[in-house]
């Protein structure tokens, strides 16, 4: 019989982690300390102790092999954009994009906040690793956290092992990640089933590469190695090291001859990211596949004969469910039909889950996102959600039927095309290409998109979101442009770059465009023109293709639908204009002068 491991015993020898770790229990007071090695027996444990505390139910066995479901406080449902806080030593450098602060004063302010706040809790040492562990790409960190369901989503989400502990002691560089639901407990107090608090802090310290984060147990506020980590503490460590921490999905297309083109796409969040990802060809796309690298994030760096490689520093999606169904994401299902955890949809009364989309047909009784009973019947009255909106599930990307051969190869995939969109109800074509790298990197710099559910905030609203990196880029977005165009300098052969909008509507509010599988039509396109077998028109925007240069068969799509989804309308072009215009004026101080030139070539083939 194996003896038990006594999880408060250090599972790392360097003086540097266990000092830290020592400050932090000093300051935070938790009752214990977890240090985590990963395993699966740990895991089990954790989540039979998280059951008990009511966080999690675990969902019916037999329909949901291994899957847990929890619901969130109604007031920690997303990521908090005003309370995320990019804290360089000097304000310019976190720039005019991001909300700033002092790092010594704010962290004069989070001592303050995480004096004594894991009373009646337990401090997990959570050891992760954003990449294959000891790939020359991947970086490790450690989170200290309070929060059990955050342990067993970083599990899912990131290569979490005591592996890293070994790499940490050999003397490896590692990002400091502290993290706490702000709910300290006094003695004998019944703990909440999500506790957290109504205060939020999501700090960063590029200088020192350390991330405070307190008061959320949700998504990207609280599972630091994903946007905390691997695009705002990493997006200076690339601009440093001359590569690139995008939110970016990768995916690669094979043809019927079984050549692979890998292409990275930038859509802001809740703009189809995953779905991308995981698409499937229309049937009469024979033998043509898309194979999935990553949903969310891309590290991508220049490789030894010059092109771009990414890699998915993540191990897991953490996707939105409403909307996906066997009709619109096979994949994503099939992905997270076992060893998943859902949080803020609906239960079934055997033990299942639903959100809306889902079915066709919403079933007859569910318990909703926030516990209450829900008919389709009070839904029409009320208008209640079964799901909230940005409910997530977290599943192992190796469940993913599609997942690449390549997507754990250290070197990472070769990336021929980066595509740019946004959610633009007008304006934006389905799609078109830009005229060189520079013309490239101003479309994603003045890239905008409807806000949606996935941030606290105005839904609906068109913003600039550059590069789909608004509220992720650890630096001036301005420094962030240069850099991209720098890699232009450096005799590299770089992808080429388009622009897509699945989202244009019409006059009455219908989307244009079917989307999801169909994209599949924009993809071969683009796919073929990287290759140079596909013929595209010039235009003052960039080159768009012909209504023949797509593949149509299985989609009724007229040559009419074709110019209604493609039109270019100079009104709206002459607003666009203006309002990138006002994006640019906000970064005036460092904008790239190259970024300037390519608005006014535009402004001229207007
Ligand atoms: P984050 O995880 O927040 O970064 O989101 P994401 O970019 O991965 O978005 P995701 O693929 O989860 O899609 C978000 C929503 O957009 C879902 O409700 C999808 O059903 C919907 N969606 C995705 N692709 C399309 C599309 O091609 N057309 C339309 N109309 N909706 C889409
Ligand atoms: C996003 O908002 O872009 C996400 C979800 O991918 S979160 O992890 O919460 O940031
Ligand atoms: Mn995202």
């Amino acid at each position: 019989m194996s003896t038990k491991r006594n999880p408060s015993t250090p599972l790392s020898t360097n003086k540097q982690l266990l000092a830290w770790v020592e400050q932090t229990v000093a300051l935070c007071q938790p009752d214990r300390v977890h240090w985590v090695d990963g395993s699966q027996e740990e895991n089990d444990a954790l989540c039979a102790e998280l059951v008990a505390a009511g966080t999690y139910i675990k969902l019916n066995e037999k329909l949901w092999p291994g899957c847990y479901y929890a619901k969130s406080d109604p007031g920690d449902v997303a990521r908090v954009e005003e309370r995320t806080f990019i804290c360089s030593k000097k304000k310019e450098d976190a720039g005019p994009t991001n909300y700033w602060a002092d790092p010594e004063e704010m962290k004069t302010k989070l001592r303050g906040l995480y004096k004594g706040c894991m009373k009646g809790r337990t401090m997990y040492v959570l050891p992760f690793s954003m990449g294959p562990i000891g790939s020359p790409i991947s970086q490790i960190g450690v989170e200290l956290t309070d929060s059990a369901y955050v342990v067993t989503n970083m599990r899912i989400m990131t290569r979490m092992s005591s592996k890293v502990f070994e790499l940490i002691d050999k003397g490896m560089f590692f990002v400091q990640c502290i993290h706490s639901v702000g709910a300290p407990l006094a003695p004998g107090q019944k703990d909440s089933t999500w506790p957290c608090n109504k205060e939020k802090y999501i700090t960063h310290y590029p200088e020192t590469r350390e991330i405070w984060s307190f008061g959320s147990g949700y998504g990207g506020n609280a599972l630091l190695g994903k946007k905390c980590f691997a695009l705002r503490i990493a997006s200076n460590m690339a601009r440093d090291e001359g590569w690139l921490a995008e939110h970016m999905l990768i995916l690669g297309v094979e043809d019927p001859k079984g050549n692979k083109t890998y292409v990275s796409a930038a859509f802001p969040s809740a703009c189809g990211k995953t779905n991308f990802a995981m698409l499937i060809p229309p049937s009469n796309f024979k033998g043509w596949k898309v194979w999935t690298v990553g949903d969310d994030i891309a590290w991508i760096k220049p490789g030894k004969d010059g092109r771009l490689y990414a890699i998915n520093p993540e191990a897991g999606f953490f996707g939105v469910a409403p909307g996906t169904s066997l009709k619109t994401n096979p994949n994503a299902i099939y992905s997270l039909q076992k060893n998943t955890i859902f949080t803020n949809v609906a239960l079934t009364p055997d033990g299942g889950v639903w959100w809306e989309g889902m079915t066709d047909e919403a079933p007859a009784e569910l318990t909703d996102w926030q516990g209450k009973k829900w008919t389709p019947a009070i839904a029409k009255e009320t208008g209640a959600k079964a799901a909230h909106p940005n409910a997530r599930f977290t599943a192992p990307a190796s469940q993913c039927p599609t997942i690449d051969p390549a997507w754990e190869n250290p070197e990472g995939v070769p990336i021929s095309a980066f595509i740019f969109g946004g959610r633009r109800p007008t304006t934006m074509p389905l799609v078109f290409q830009s005229f060189n790298w520079s013309h490239g990197v101003y479309l994603g710099a003045t890239m905008g998109s409807e806000m949606t559910a996935a941030a606290a905030g105005t839904i609906g609203q068109v913003r600039r979101d550059p590069m789909a990196m608004l509220p992720f880029c650890g630096y001036n977005v301005s420094d962030y442009f240069a850099h991209w165009l720098s890699m232009q300098k450096r005799g590299l052969k770089l992808p080429s770059i388009f622009h897509v909008n699945w989202f244009r509507k019409t006059a009455d509010g219908k989307f244009m465009w079917p989307g999801y599988g169909d994209n599949m039509r924009v993809l071969k396109w683009i796919v073929d023109r990287v290759s140079g077998n596909a013929a595209a028109v010039e235009t003052p925007i960039g080159f768009v293709p012909n209504y023949e240069d797509m593949e149509w068969a299985g989609l009724e799509f007229t040559k009419a639908d074709f110019e209604q989804v493609m039109a270019f309308d100079k009104d709206a072009w002459a607003n666009e204009v203006v309002s990138q215009e006002e994006f640019f004026f906000k970064l005036r101080d460092r904008l790239p002068k190259q970024l300037l030139n390519e608005r006014q070539s535009l402004v001229n083939r207007l």
